[in-house]
């Protein structure tokens, strides 16, 4: 197994322990982090991962984030990995701090790791019975406050699933713990939209718009337009789902609280345009916040 881990401004040993233990990372989950992954050995999308971790820096009020230093650290990482790394995880905290949820004046801790992880074959969904919260201070952040994530997957998991979908306060469709969710219904493809409190997925920003390009209709629906009841649509055979995150591409979601799925004819033209897309242009410029 493959793991290649940069801290603090060089690689280190993966077994070397490089966090603090009052590191408010560890201590309250007061970080960012960014998940991205391998395509033809580069990684896809840097400069799309690396400025949404700007964005949730500023709104978290982290200040020092380095693109420049961090892209040195994925090229030291991969070049370490030797061709095995398939996988990055980029995290960044705001450091050492007190054990309350006051930070301290860290520095950054900024760690990088490349693993060899294999993508997810498939996904077999289920409902969570939670709700996310669209209007918190973290709303739309990548935050390493994932806790919710971890407990909703452990749920899913229980079921004989992989990955658990989950409405917003209001009872909207909202997103997956690590994936954002798209409809094939009634002759079109659609997504919740921002405001459902659902992350800016990389994924769902580039299917928005190279599907678009390719002449697919895609579209963020507007707010409430998809309510949770549309998942009893999918299950009755009227719509079909996908899930897109860096890690699954466009994917297929097999199975529904058990229920076999069938793919949508249009989601699998969406998949496949962006699987072309991504190999065509690894390095996609940056979006257009919708
Ligand atoms: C909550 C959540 N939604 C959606 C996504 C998909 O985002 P991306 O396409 O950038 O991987 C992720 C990624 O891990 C996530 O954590």
């Amino acid at each position: 197994m493959t793991i290649v881990v940069w801290a603090g401004g060089s690689l280190r040993d993966p077994d070397e322990a490089v966090v603090s233990s009052l590191d408010h990372g560890l201590t309250v989950g007061d970080g960012i982090f960014e998940t991205m992954t391998v395509r033809d050995g580069r990684v896809f999308a840097p400069t799309r991962h690396l400025a949404r971790l700007a964005y949730g820096a500023d709104r978290m009020g982290l200040v020092g984030v380095d693109a420049e230093v961090l892209r040195g650290a994925i090229d030291e990482v991969m070049e370490a990995g030797r061709g095995s790394v398939t996988r990055l995880r980029i995290t960044v905290t705001s450091g050492p701090g007190p054990m309350g949820s006051a930070r301290g004046d860290g520095p950054l801790t900024t760690v990088v790791v490349g693993i060899d992880a294999a993508r997810p074959r498939m996904c077999h969904a289920v409902r969570a019975p939670w709700r996310r919260n669209e209007r918190g201070a973290l709303t739309g952040v990548k935050s390493t406050s994932y806790a919710e994530n971890a407990v909703m997957v452990a749920y899913a998991r229980d079921k004989g699933g992989d990955e658990a979908i989950v409405a917003n306060t209001q009872g909207h469709l909202c997103e997956g713990t690590a994936t954002n969710v798209f409809l094939e219904r009634a002759g079109e493809i659609v997504t919740p939209p921002l405001a459902s409190g659902c992350l800016a997925g990389i994924t769902r920003g580039l299917a928005l718009e190279w599907g678009a390009m390719a002449g697919l209709p895609v579209r963020a629906t507007a707010p409430g337009e998809l309510t949770m009841s549309v998942l009893d649509e999918v299950i009755a055979g009227d719509a079909h789902l996908a899930v897109t995150s860096s890690t699954r591409g466009v994917q297929h979601v097999s199975t529904l609280d058990g229920h076999d799925l069938t793919p949508g004819p249009l989601l699998r033209k969406l998949s496949a345009q962006f699987e072309l897309r991504a190999e065509a242009e690894p390095d996609p410029g940056l979006p257009r916040r919708k």
